[in-house]
């Protein structure tokens, strides 16, 4: 028999919230209990508060079916997915963190992505990071960083830099993290410059935006950029003055500001990097800083370069100082107006190598500057560097290798090694391309990677998902989405076949 509503009121109001307060435990809690989880949860804080997009009655992977779809994934695919949740409570940021589970316990499950079902998003274990370091905590306002470029490369979709500036200028919110910029643009109107400076404005940049003088040539330009940053109104606030390319990456804003303060910056300094290519450092002949990596002065620097007369040219219309390339100019000037040479900053990367870059970011090291990842190889670094809204600025390529041989290089991939680990995870792994004009190959990168380890491609020892997308859900909360195509040949047994399908991991870090 049915109970009469009217009977309801009967049991007490508190009684029902209990019961429905269970239910709804129950219901929040379920996804998450299987006995891995609870091994690893001995040592996690489980996080009370559900996931505001539920609440909201949204999938919260529809996101991850969208991306999907956008990239002609699917819609059959092999699937997994971990939800990490770091805990902020290590000293030291080490080339590898060991992970005493396994990341994907139940392997893969064959899905179809075109449904409105929502996708897994699998059982919470909790890893160790560093004490956390976030985008919002930086404070560059010590450094003004210059840059020249043409107007079509700055508002090209693919190739502009705005996406990636936005990385490293600013908190992340929409606010600037106190460092300058000064953009030079070449040949472009007033109006076109408004509408740049307004574009940075609007993504929380702090920048000049100028035009190039159009009587100078590339190299000009680039040692101009040394007197704007001299002049520069906020000139006297700064301490470190900087000359990047447009396709020059900073991943750790934080970590560079800290290294750089290790060179007083009272005392007149040149600091960068050099090519990764011996034959061309040999080629130059001269211990230049490459300007793809970046390159740090000081203020009683800048002023030598300013006020150098660096840019006088002879009769023939070359320059008195003899440089095609800008870098190589400033150098000239320096090596002839003053006693300053360079200091070696083997931590910013000019990034000279070709091919697959993935034995650079999955080496476990913390690059501070990188470049031509737009265009030698490739590399979608502001993706890359999304997961540091979550679990900091250090986690950004940080290596976690878990007990089922799988390896998470933060934010670039995910390697499974179905052989086992049995290599020397300290040597970087070749996976770089030879270009025909190397001489000695085996020689041309060994001082800056040292002795390596052989390339796993086609060996059948190494399966790779790269980051497609990544998306920082609310504070704290970044997920990420790695691929592997199925017609990826890197990845097949040396006789094998290819695999049916496209294969999908998606990551999600919670506080
Ligand atoms: C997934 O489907 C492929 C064929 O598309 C099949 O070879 C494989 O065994 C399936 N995997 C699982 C876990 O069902
Ligand atoms: C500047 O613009 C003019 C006219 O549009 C063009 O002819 C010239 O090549 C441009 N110079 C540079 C350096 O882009
Ligand atoms: C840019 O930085 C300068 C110097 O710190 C400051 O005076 C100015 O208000 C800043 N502008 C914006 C829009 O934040």
């Amino acid at each position: 028999m049915l109970v009469p509503t009217t009977m309801l009121p009967r049991t007490p109001l508190y009684r029902w919230l209990a019961v429905a307060f269970v239910v709804a435990l129950v219901f929040v809690w379920h996804p998450k209990l299987d006995t891995t989880s609870l091994v690893a949860y001995t040592h996690t804080k489980p996080s009370s508060s559900p996931d505001p997009s539920n609440s909201a009655g949204l999938d919260p992977t529809s996101w991850v079916r969208q991306v999907l779809k956008t990239h002609s994934v699917g819609p059959d695919v092999s699937y997994a997915a971990r939800t990490l949740q770091y805990i902020a409570d290590e000293k030291e940021r080490p080339l590898i963190t060991e992970v005493d589970h396994a990341l994907l316990p139940e392997r893969f499950q064959n899905i179809t992505i075109d449904s409105s079902t929502p996708l897994p998003i699998g059982t919470t274990l909790g890893v160790h990071v560093k004490q956390l370091s976030r985008p919002e905590d930086a404070d560059a306002s010590s450094v003004i960083f210059s840059v020249s470029t043409t107007l079509d490369r700055f508002n090209d979709d693919a190739m502009g830099p705005v996406k990636e500036f936005t990385r490293w200028l600013t908190d992340g919110k929409g606010n600037s993290n106190g460092a300058g910029l000064i953009l030079a643009l070449i040949n472009c109107t007033d109006a076109e410059l408004e509408g740049a400076s307004k574009r940075l404005s609007s993504v929380g940049i702090n920048a000049t935006v100028m035009a190039a003088n159009p009587s100078l040539d590339m190299p000009g330009r680039y040692v101009d950029l040394v007197r704007m940053l001299h002049n520069h109104p906020t000139a006297s606030q700064r301490k470190y003055f900087a000359l990047i390319d447009d396709d020059t990456f900073f991943p750790y804003i934080s970590e560079l500001i800290r290294r750089l303060f290790t060179y007083d910056y009272r005392k007149p300094y040149y600091i960068g990097t050099t090519t990764e290519r011996v034959d061309w450092i040999l080629a130059n002949d001269a211990p230049m800083a490459y300007g793809g990596g970046g390159v740090f002065l000081t203020a009683s620097s800048a002023k030598i370069i300013a006020e150098g007369n660096c840019l006088e040219k002879r009769e023939d219309g070359k320059y008195v100082l003899d440089a095609q390339q800008g870098d190589r100019l400033l150098y000239n000037c320096f090596h002839r107006n003053s006693e300053v040479t360079l200091t070696y900053e083997p931590l910013l990367n000019q990034m000279d190598q070709f091919g697959d870059p993935s034995g650079f970011y999955e080496s476990g090291d913390q690059p501070l500057s990188l470049h031509h990842f737009k265009s030698w190889h490739k590399a979608p670094v502001a993706k890359i560097h999304t997961v540091a809204d979550a679990c900091g600025e250090d986690c950004v390529l940080q290596r976690f290798k878990f007990k089922d041989n799988f390896i998470i290089s933060n934010g670039y991939s995910v390697a499974e090694y179905p052989k086992g680990i049995d290599f020397d995870l300290e040597q970087t792994e070749f996976t770089f391309d030879v270009p025909a004009d190397m001489p000695h190959p085996s020689v041309a990168l060994f001082y800056r990677f040292g002795e390596g380890r052989k390339s796993l491609s086609k060996s059948g020892r190494k399966s790779q998902w790269v980051i497609l997308d990544a998306r920082k859900e609310r504070d704290g909360n970044v997920k990420q989405i790695y691929l592997k195509q199925k017609s990826d040949d890197r990845w097949f047994e040396p006789e094998g076949e290819n695999p049916a399908r496209d294969s999908v991991i998606v990551l999600t870090w919670v506080p």
